[in-house]
């Protein structure tokens, strides 16, 4: 790991994120499980990257100049890594958000020196959040003169940030030997740039695409997400150019059961997602032989969903679920996921 080496500025510090073995997390289940550390990039989740291929590019081509706006639909992580991004290059940062953003990501963005605009009404027509989002985009690029939207639902800078980074890393610290990918799947720029990188050199991986129970990608059917970062209410224009080899579903709860999972048996405190992540994996354990390597991503850090994965308030109001039935969501994942 190059730790210790000095890099020129924040900019240089996204990424070589560290591939962590974890043998507490299913110690029964007679596979090898390694977790890509995104959440210990400088923004706090895999996002970075992205971000900062986006205004790298956007500046390169002259899309983008010093002193112009970014107007980009986020639901937090990527509006806190644009947020940096943009102030490194003095670019104005506006980022339209929607009510399930989490309060600390919010308050992230604007002291990372970005603005931040709240949808809070669902479209008329499809009753979508993410589809309110891009309209309020729309608007606000027609009133800021010079806006520019970075767009990373279609972006090629996003997954590519992830074929030279994200995959790259993991493939060259396995020797090329991953047996599973799993990613949850928003923009699909992570899982999209990681299969085309497997495709490209040849590397025999199953790419597991982790999406949430009410996201429409993948053939999915749209009903309402609570949880930020994980689906999406459009079919995204990245989306179409991914075929995951397997697409897992995931409820609410099994986010929150997965991540509190994670936490107690790493001590890895991470979002939502990575939480629906660790959730599928346990279901997939018993169908995977013995000796498999899982490469899973730990999409985000967990501290923005205090209030929310990790309070049992939270989820007893929102999701219907005590503190006794959590309990027993994290028993029978344990169970699940032994061999034999
Ligand atoms: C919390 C979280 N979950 C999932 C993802 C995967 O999203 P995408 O498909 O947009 O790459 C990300 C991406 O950074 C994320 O921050």
């Amino acid at each position: 790991m190059p730790m210790s080496l000095i890099v020129d500025g924040i900019d240089e510090a996204v990424g070589s994120t560290p591939l962590v073995r974890l043998d507490a997390l299913f110690p029964d289940s007679g596979i090898e499980i390694l977790a890509k550390l995104e959440s210990v990039n400088p923004g706090g989740s895999t996002k970075d990257r992205p971000a900062r291929g986006m205004v790298r590019d956007a500046l390169k081509t002259g899309r983008l100049t010093r002193g112009g706006t970014v107007v980009e639909s986020s639901s937090g992580n990527l509006g806190v890594a644009l947020a940096r991004a943009c102030n490194a290059h003095d670019v104005r940062f506006v980022c339209v958000v929607d009510a399930r953003t989490n309060a600390t990501t919010v308050r992230l963005i604007t002291a990372l020196g970005g603005e931040v605009d709240v949808v809070t009404e669902p479209d008329p027509e499809t009753g979508d959040l993410l589809t309110a989002r891009f309209h309020r985009v729309e608007e606000l690029l027609a009133e800021i003169p010079g806006a520019v939207n970075l767009y990373q639902y279609g972006n090629p800078a996003n997954p590519r940030a992830h074929y030279d980074g994200t995959m790259r890393e993991i493939a060259e610290a396995t020797g090329h030997q991953v047996d599973v990918l799993m990613a949850a799947v928003s923009t699909t720029g992570t899982i999209g740039g990681c299969a085309a990188y497997i495709r490209d050199h040849r590397m025999d991986t199953r790419v597991v695409a982790v999406d949430a129970v009410g996201s429409v990608l993948f053939g999915g059917t749209a009903a309402p997400r609570l949880l930020p970062g994980m689906g999406a209410g459009v079919v995204t224009e990245l989306s179409t150019q991914v075929d995951p080899d397997q697409v897992i579903r995931m409820r609410a709860l099994d986010c929150v059961v997965g991540a509190r999972h994670l936490a107690r048996s790493e001590g890895i405190l991470a979002g939502a997602s990575t939480g629906g992540v660790v959730s599928a994996l346990g279901d997939l354990i018993p169908d995977l032989a013995p000796g498999t390597r899982v490469v899973f991503m730990v999409h985000d850090g967990g501290v923005p969903y205090l209030e929310t994965v990790y309070d049992d308030e939270w989820v007893r109001d929102n999701l219907d679920a005590d503190a006794a039935a959590i309990a027993e969501g994290l028993d029978q994942l344990r169970r699940t996921a032994r061999r034999g």
